[in-house]
């Protein structure tokens, strides 16, 4: 609610205490529901939309925004629009917020400004937490293996990170079974255990599960979160009627319309039916999907409007 232009959480944010899940083997609880700003949060995107869509999350019990150093567009510019929330809404609610964000992939030019060195990894959280308004994040991953750095190089800058204070935790994205299990040994034995792993699943694209990623995540206690739950809106009615104008796939970004294939269509289609047979969205029945994978501990959404995230939120109701 905002009030004389005050934004004041909702006092029943809490109500629903099973909305929470623990993170593998840690002190964490996350949400089973997470809030992503690769998208509709940079500074392409009107503001107070953005701010109406973490104001729901937030009245609705969602505590963790997930972010990284090139979100935006322009790059930068999600954690930018995080840092203008802190100022114009959140700070009082700092210490109920588990706020995340990563470094791995191009940021900016020249040699330093990429993939997974202690150079890299170490001035780009600098610049995150100025970006963001913040004194630490809550959680700091390497966002993709660097196959050229010695993976020791990346993981004691996770590890020197920690101990300086300015993450409380580290994660892993994208790495693929074999390297995330050195991670994980070398973490644990320099007392920095890896709290989570970020690896993309959804009801068409397995491969955490497929490459047993999400079972070495079980057995050793880490946890798991699943980016583009809804393969970036393909598993909800967005398309089922052609691209929309304002649409991520209209935008031809990330999403290239060479997705949407008649196998595809029909596959989400019949999706939508059973989800209508049993009082459900199609998105909703697509998050559910996810969450039912053992081992899962949220899934890590977008939305460009809150009705979106009102929808996806059901899921875990
Ligand atoms: N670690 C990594 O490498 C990595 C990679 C990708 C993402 N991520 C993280 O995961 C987060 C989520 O990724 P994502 O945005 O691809 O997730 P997603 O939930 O699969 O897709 C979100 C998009 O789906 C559409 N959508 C959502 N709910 C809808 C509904 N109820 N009805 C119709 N359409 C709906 C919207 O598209 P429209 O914009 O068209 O409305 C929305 O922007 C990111 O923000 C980021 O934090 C991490």
């Amino acid at each position: 609610m905002i009030l004389k232009g005050r934004y004041t959480a909702s006092e029943h944010r809490y109500d629903d205490e099973g909305f929470y899940a623990r993170c593998g083997r840690s002190g964490v609880l996350l949400p089973k529901v997470s809030l992503g700003f690769w998208h509709n949060f940079g500074g392409v995107d009107p503001y107070e939309r953005s701010r109406a869509i973490t104001h729901y999350a937030f009245d609705n019990g969602i505590t963790h925004f997930d972010l990284a150093n090139n979100y935006g567009p322009p790059y930068g510019s999600a954690e930018e629009t995080m840092g203008r929330l802190m100022d114009d809404d959140f700070r009082p609610y700092r210490d109920e917020l588990f706020i995340s964000s990563k470094a791995g992939y191009d940021m900016w030019p020249g040699p330093y400004g990429n993939w997974g060195s202690r150079k890299y990894l170490m001035a780009s959280l600098d610049q995150s937490l100025q970006r963001m308004h913040l004194d630490y994040v809550d959680l700091f991953y390497s966002h993709r293996l660097d196959p050229l750095t010695p993976l020791e190089e990346t993981l004691q800058a996770l590890v020197d990170i920690v101990r300086q204070g300015k993450a409380l935790y580290v994660g892993i994205s994208n790495w693929p079974l074999e390297q995330l299990k050195v991670g994980e040994r070398y973490l644990r034995e320099h007392d920095v255990p890896l709290l989570i792993y970020q690896g993309r699943l959804n009801m068409i694209d397995k491969k955490p599960m497929e490459s047993g990623i999400l079972d070495f995540c079980k057995e050793r206690g880490i946890g798991f979160i699943a980016f583009s739950p809804l393969a970036q809106g393909l598993l909800t009615d967005r398309y089922l009627n052609g691209i929309p104008d304002d649409s991520r796939m209209a935008k031809e970004r990330t999403l290239k319309s060479e997705r949407l294939t008649p196998e595809l269509l029909s596959y989400v289609q019949e999706l939508r039916a059973k989800a209508e047979a049993n009082g459900q969205s199609t998105s909703e029945a697509a998050l559910r999907w996810v969450l039912e994978q053992e081992g899962v501990t949220s899934v890590l959404i977008g939305a460009s409007s809150v009705a979106q995230l009102e929808s996806n939120l059901r899921c875990a109701r």
